[in-house]
């Protein structure tokens, strides 16, 4: 009845009224490249009520309520899945800029159709913060997902999260080992929240900076009179963040439960994560685009304007740490792309003018995603065109656990789609840009390939650089625990327990 544009149509009150643009329900993308993580093919894409319904070639269209978008020589993919944003966080004493409007606008336009923020608790109190940013969140445009961080440790926290997990469809838990004196936890609460995740099947997941030591490196810096935002950098360097890395890997690997590790920026924790994973360890390694195309120089401008932009945590590196996070996500090493998108203007920056430890740590990212990592991974031969699917959402989507719901365009997904031109070329740049900041770190930067169309949901949101997003719009999407990276943890579990009573050990033991 209503799946008109495949069987031909004209039947049964089709082609009545609608017009041109259709009634907004039903699309057919016609003549593209589908490009999923597993397989690529020439086919048309069929959309009905939000959902793909139709994934092959030559699809009819027989009904004038179809809008019928021509995507010839352009790729049709999954909208991409931002991992990791901070929208309307308060955050070193003030809140960041883009919220769940403006943050979802500027995604949309840029080709994001979902992301999972981080909820930070009141007092400790994961309740009270889910509130807040459900509350944050009515003003939503597109999907989201939530993952929770936890800052400190007591019998309440502990049973709070069984709660999230099991009736809030909360499946991730973030430590920040480093903010010292706010978010920071100890190892003892990063231990208890790393074996309470296992025992809900949710996954643990750290900011990796040794906090103590960071703390000293300001102090030092401050010590040396040097107070602008090279002393960022300089007070952080990257082997804090490959210590905290190794421990936390070595602590999942105590507890036997899977760990990602968040804004992967220098080869030191590259380099762990590598280690782990040789040895058949889960852990997952998301670098952030920052990290992949930007470095340190920046830092070192004299406009504190310019530089104060570039400051977050972990720091971004030197010129070279950037190419080797470039390499380990195009080997499979580190595996998919986050943003970490928390947004200060140049006024809330302002307040480390004299300090660099008082500027607010953040930079952009969740419009700038897709089309830099095609720029540089797909223009560049560096990753496929399916590999890119795969950074950009299908892995996001299995991780969390929402795959092939999200990720993909297959029957029965959401119709989360976009169409990308390779064609085109793109600036990026304040001027332009869909966030609410008035700066932007990628300001100037060139590129080709386009997300010209953005299907949210299956709406039309985006499409000849024109914005139709509606507040409130959004959906929130529960993620379920026990995601694949927990299949085999028993079993392994049980296999590591038979060998402590293994004879071969006693035999050693005694001899
Ligand atoms: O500088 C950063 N990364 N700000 C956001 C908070 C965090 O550490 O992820
Ligand atoms: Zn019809
Ligand atoms: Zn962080
Ligand atoms: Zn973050």
């Amino acid at each position: 009845n209503e799946f008109c544009a495949a069987v031909g149509g004209g039947s049964g009150g089709c082609g009545v009224g609608g017009g041109g643009g259709g009634d907004g329900r039903r699309i057919l993308i016609r003549g593209g490249t589908v490009v999923n993580a597993h397989r690529v093919e020439e086919a048309d894409v069929y959309v009905e009520d939000g959902v793909i319904v139709a994934v092959r070639p030559n699809i009819p269209v027989g009904d004038d309520h179809v809008k019928v978008i021509d995507a010839t020589g352009k790729y049709v993919m999954p909208g991409g899945i931002d991992p990791h944003t901070h929208l309307e966080m308060e955050f070193m004493g003030t809140v960041t800029i883009d919220d769940f409007f403006s943050g979802h606008a500027a995604a949309l336009a840029g080709g994001t159709t979902m992301h999972i923020d981080f909820v930070i608790p009141v007092n400790g109190n994961l309740t009270a913060g889910l509130e807040s940013y459900k509350q944050k969140a009515e003003k939503s445009a597109m999907d989201y997902g939530f993952h929770m961080a936890i800052t400190k440790w007591n019998d309440d926290v502990s049973r709070e999260m069984e709660t999230m997990v099991k009736e809030h469809g909360i499946n991730s838990f973030k430590f920040f080992m480093a903010y010292k004196g706010s978010l920071m936890v100890t190892d003892d609460l990063l231990l208890q929240g790393l074996q309470k995740c296992k025992s809900l099947g949710a996954l643990a997941m750290v900011h990796a900076e040794n906090g103590d030591a960071v703390a000293e490196g300001q102090q030092r810096m401050i010590d040396l009179g040097i107070t602008g935002p090279e002393g960022h950098a300089l007070s952080r360097p990257p082997v804090l963040e490959g210590e905290a890395t190794a421990r936390a890997i070595r602590l999942a690997k105590f507890v036997n439960t899977p760990l990602y590790v968040v804004h992967v920026m220098s080869i030191d924790a590259m380099d762990e994560i590598a280690k782990a994973k040789r040895e058949g360890q889960r852990v997952i390694g998301e670098p952030v685009v920052s990290g992949l195309v930007l470095d340190d120089s920046w830092l070192w401008d004299p406009d504190f304007m310019i530089a104060s932009k570039y400051v977050m945590s972990p720091p971004i590196r030197e010129a070279g740490h950037n190419k080797a996070l470039q390499a380990a996500l195009s080997s499979g090493i580190l595996q998919l792309v986050g943003t970490d998108h928390c947004t200060f203007n140049s006024t809330q920056k302002a307040f480390g003018s004299d300090d660099f430890r008082k500027i607010p740590n953040g930079v952009n990212g969740i419009e700038e995603r897709m089309h830099i990592i095609w720029d540089s991974m797909v223009e560049t031969g560096r990753i496929s065109v399916s590999d890119y699917v795969r950074v950009t959402s299908t892995e996001c989507a299995k991780i969390f656990n929402i795959y092939p719901r999200k990720g993909a365009i297959l029957e029965g997904s959401d119709a989360d789609i976009i169409i990308l031109n390779p064609e085109r070329s793109f600036v990026m740049g304040a001027h332009t840009h869909h966030s609410r900041s008035n700066t932007n770190v990628y300001e100037g930067r060139k590129g080709k390939g386009m997300v010209e169309v953005t299907i949210s949901r299956g709406r039309v949101v985006w499409e000849d650089g024109i914005l139709n997003v509606v507040p409130g719009s959004g959906r929130y999407v529960r993620t379920p625990p026990y995601s694949y990276l927990f299949d085999g943890i028993e079993k392994s579990d049980a296999a590591y327990r038979a060998s402590l009573r293994a004879p071969v050990k006693r035999g050693k033991a005694a001899a």
